[in-house]
């Protein structure tokens, strides 16, 4: 077992971290406060490859492995986690979904504007009655004789109001309920009209809008994979998804952790440096610990992914354990600052209200917790009840 990085792993972590550092770092503040999403930051992340990091160079990614990208995510977190979630999704919720499933010709059409950032990625399997229990989802596609006409409203959907692409899923059979009924399409933003966009407890430099589609018209060419097998597209793209929600976890814990250390070593109470003392210490001995044990499942549910392995367990396990690790330890930061650590001087009440949609989207942790029940007790036929 190698736990070193690849000469190409740490150069393309050092570009994003000194990208994020210039480009981002000194502007997420002022989009947090303004609840601004910085579309054109985007175009600076596709000049370096950064919004098709893990796309092979032929559909216009920059070629390199899926740890690469995880470690992206990581860096941008660190800066901004509204930027780390909005690659996140248009990467691995849209365009390696497509990657994996769609034809020759599907992948050569959409895979190469996301890959070079000329579209932004949106997946649209969220509805409002059907959050956690996704396969309950009502989006109709009716199907005539050269395709479908889609007919449905989804809601919290990351950079909907901006995105090209959307991987969309839909009901194509309407006597069969849950999973079973449910085919994925690929639709242009033009297809599509945002008609909400959400207030959030954090990540306000991401966008989170509804949608809504109304009698779009797509050919055959648009549906993805096969009829009736969507669920299974949504559920391989999420298990692939959560492991970049992990590492924009451990992004956010990582940065408060930094404040809260520095912090530590320059504020004096008590005639010596906070530091000193052993509260404040095994605070800090616990968030390193802790920021390490996620980061190291985070990478090894990229490395199973990568070499093609099943990683559905590690990637719920990566995610389950990032995402309360960054919860807990944004809030441990809060209360090393003290009564700075709530005020807006630091960014560290930023990351604590940003760290706790990672607990949240891309499946809850009570949903991971039910995926790794399922894979360690073995349990292959549903285990809810749909009423
Ligand atoms: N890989 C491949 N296939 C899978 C699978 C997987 N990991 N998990 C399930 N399936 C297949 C099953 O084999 C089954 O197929 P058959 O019908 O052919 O037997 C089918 O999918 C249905 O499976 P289940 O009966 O297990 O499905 P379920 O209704 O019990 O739901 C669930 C399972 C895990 C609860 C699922 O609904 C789920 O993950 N819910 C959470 C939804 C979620 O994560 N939403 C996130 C929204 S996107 C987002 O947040 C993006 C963003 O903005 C950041």
């Amino acid at each position: 077992m190698d736990l070193s990085l690849t000469p190409e792993q740490s150069e393309i972590q050092a570009l994003t971290r000194e990208l994020a550092q210039a480009e981002i770092e000194p502007h997420a503040a002022e989009w947090d406060r303004q609840e601004r999403f910085p579309r054109e930051l985007f175009g600076k992340l596709a000049e370096l490859g950064l919004m098709g990091v893990c796309i092979p160079e032929e559909y216009g990614g920059a070629g390199a492995d899926f740890l690469a990208y995880v470690l992206v995510l990581e860096e941008l977190s660190r800066a901004d986690a509204g930027v780390g979630v909005t690659v996140a999704v248009h990467t691995s919720a849209v365009a390696l979904p497509i990657l994996l499933f769609g034809t020759d010709e599907q992948k050569a059409r959409f895979v190469p504007p996301l890959a070079r950032g000329e579209q932004l990625g949106a997946f649209a399997l969220t509805e409002p009655e059907a959050g956690s229990d996704a396969g309950a989802l009502r989006t109709r596609a009716d199907a005539d004789d050269d395709g479908w006409t889609i007919t449905g409203t989804k809601q919290w959907i990351t950079n909907g109001a901006h995105a090209g692409t959307f991987l969309l899923f839909a009901r194509t059979d309407p006597e069969t309920p849950g999973a079973r009924g449910v085919s994925a399409f690929v639709l242009d933003g033009n297809d599509v009209q945002a008609t909400k966009e959400h207030e959030k407890l954090g990540l306000h430099s991401s966008s989170t809008v509804d949608i809504v589609v109304e009698g779009a018209h797509v050919g055959r060419d648009r549906l993805l994979h096969e009829e009736g097998k969507g669920f299974a597209v949504a559920m391989v793209t999420l298990d692939g998804g959560r492991i970049g929600i992990a590492a924009q976890a451990v992004g956010i814990a990582q940065a408060a952790y930094d404040i809260a250390r520095a912090y530590a070593l320059e504020r004096r109470q008590f005639g010596k440096r906070i530091g000193e003392f052993q509260a404040i210490q095994w605070k800090l001995a616990d968030m390193s610990t802790e920021i390490d044990a996620a980061r190291l499942l985070v990478y090894r549910a990229a490395e199973l992914k990568q070499r093609g392995e099943p990683h559905t367990e590690a990637g719920a396990k990566a995610k389950l354990f990032a995402s309360g690790v960054a919860r807990r330890h944004t809030a441990e930061a809060i209360q090393i600052l003290g009564g700075y650590g709530y005020t807006k001087e630091f960014p560290v009440e930023r990351f604590y209200r940003d760290a706790k949609i990672t607990e949240i989207y891309e499946g809850t942790s009570e949903i991971q917790r039910l995926v790794i029940a399922r894979s360690i007790l073995g349990l292959r036929e549903r285990t809810i009840a749909r009423g």
